[in-house]
């Protein structure tokens, strides 16, 4: 699949899930096989960019590309100067969120709230196209409500805007995460637009990823939640979409590494106090489904500094292992 002059090594993305696919997370998923791993989303706001949360979202150090930066926000020229500033700070692909279902987005109605007003959509993509030199993608809904279903409409307005992939989560704005997501409309977009459809929503398996794909048609999947924990499942999803052949799971000695991995990344992106509050997620996603996982993720929550968090974690996969 393509976006603007880059080719992707595979259909596979990491769905961009803010406070969860940062740096250290998108390097390891990058490394399992996933082609493209969208930054968490910035606030296009003036009055946030210099924030540290900002700062740290938008920090891209080692990363490989390409590097593709989501911005949230409401106002055309907003969303189209923090377009510029960012492709001036490394992004080569700017991603615009209109899929978040939070009713604020950093305080303005944003993310999938736009897809109500389709005028303003417009506005805000032809902004933003023309903004940059880079490949603008965007990430929507499959609209508003379940009876006000206008993905259609938003991709054929994206399409004539010059945005050069659209990735659809298949609920609405109004679904939130409730029931299951529905691929239909992507398939319905996907045969009408030119440009690349990539699906998402409730993809858990390779199997999953190989039938949304034969259901929508679409270039590529996208996987943001089935991927808490367990990084790895990039590769096996990419294998069986290669092969067709499931691979065998992480025995506990990869595992364990690749968590150690994860929270040396979270200690030198937050430092080490603040990271170890953040990796608190990534161990309970990693340990919940092995032996003595649910005791073992209390007692490590009980922990603050970095180091003895690290040595618990060690300790544990260790005797695991044995
Ligand atoms: C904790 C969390 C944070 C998210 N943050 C973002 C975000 O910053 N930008 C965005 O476009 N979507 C965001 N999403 C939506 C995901 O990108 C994705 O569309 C959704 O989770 C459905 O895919 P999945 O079923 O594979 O998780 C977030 C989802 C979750 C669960």
């Amino acid at each position: 699949m393509r976006i603007g002059a880059y080719t992707l090594c595979n259909g596979l993305l990491v769905a961009p899930m803010a406070g969860i696919t940062d740096r250290p997370f998108r390097r390891l998923a990058r490394r399992f096989g996933a082609a493209l791993a969208v930054s968490e989303m910035v606030s296009a706001r003036p009055e946030l960019r210099d924030s540290r949360k900002t700062r740290l979202r938008l920090d891209h150090a080692g990363e490989p590309g390409p590097i593709s930066v989501q911005i949230a926000g409401a106002e055309p020229q907003m969303l189209a100067d923090a377009a510029r500033l960012n492709v001036d700070g490394g992004a080569q692909i700017i991603d615009i969120n209109m899929g978040c279902p939070a009713k604020k987005v950093c305080n303005v109605s944003a993310g999938s709230a736009l897809l109500s007003d389709e005028l303003l959509v417009a506005r805000i993509l032809e902004a933003v196209v023309a903004a940059v030199a880079v490949p603008v993608t965007l990430k929507i809904r499959t609209g508003p409500a379940p009876e006000r279903r206008n993905a259609l409409r938003i991709a054929r307005i994206a399409e004539s805007a010059g945005v050069q992939a659209l990735a659809i989560h298949g609920r609405t704005r109004a679904c939130a995460f409730e029931g299951r997501a529905e691929y239909r409309t992507i398939a319905e977009v996907k045969a009408a637009v030119r440009i690349p459809v990539i699906a998402n929503g409730d993809i858990q398996t390779p199997e999953d990823a190989r039938r949304v794909l034969a259901e929508t048609g679409a270039d590529a999947v996208m996987v943001g939640r089935a991927a808490q924990g367990r990084p790895w499942l990039f590769r096996e999803i990419a294998h069986y979409l290669a092969t067709g052949e499931r691979l065998a799971p992480p025995a506990p000695g990869e595992i364990g590494a690749v968590l150690a991995e994860h929270l040396d990344g979270l200690y030198s992106l937050y430092g080490g106090e603040h990271g170890a509050r953040v990796a608190r997620k990534h161990i309970g996603w990693t340990v919940r489904l092995l032996p003595g996982g649910e005791a073992f993720r209390s007692s490590v929550n009980r922990l603050h500094a970095a180091h003895a968090q690290r040595a618990a974690v060690d300790d544990y996969f260790e005797r695991l292992a044995a």
